[in-house]
């Protein structure tokens, strides 16, 4: 998403041509996102709770989503791949996968990458 200037513009475009999108999402300090993406997530939260922006403006696009988090952190445990999988189900995105949560405090963390590849 680096060289997305507009996140409504090229995701509703990926949705007009049926594109597939893969969010590969880690959680950082009280489950906040990396700081190179908060605003995407901010995009993204503020659209899927405004009652202006239509539920089906994400309609067409199919998604999934790799969550990085450590269940060491509770309830924060992966909570913005957990929230951005939300949100992008409100705006009509189509999840292909279930959400994956991937755990670097599990020993089989591998498993959860070649599940979604
Ligand atoms: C300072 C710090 C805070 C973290 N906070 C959370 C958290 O709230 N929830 C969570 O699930 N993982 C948390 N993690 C674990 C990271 O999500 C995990 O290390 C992940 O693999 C980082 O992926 P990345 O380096 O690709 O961004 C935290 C890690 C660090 C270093």
């Amino acid at each position: 998403m680096k060289d997305v200037k507009d996140p409504e513009e090229y995701l509703t475009t990926q949705a007009m041509k049926g594109s597939l999108c893969l969010f590969i999402m880690s959680t950082y300090n009280d489950g906040l996102p990396p700081e190179d993406c908060e605003w995407f997530c901010k995009w993204l939260k503020e659209a899927s709770c405004d009652f202006r922006v239509s539920r089906t403006a994400l309609q067409g696009l199919s998604y999934a989503v790799f969550g990085l988090g450590n269940s060491s952190y509770g309830d924060n445990f992966n909570k913005v791949a957990t929230e951005i999988n939300a949100q992008l189900v409100k705006l009509g995105a189509l999840p292909v996968l279930e959400l994956v949560k991937a755990d670097e405090n599990d020993s089989e963390l591998g498993k959860s990458a070649i599940l979604f590849s």
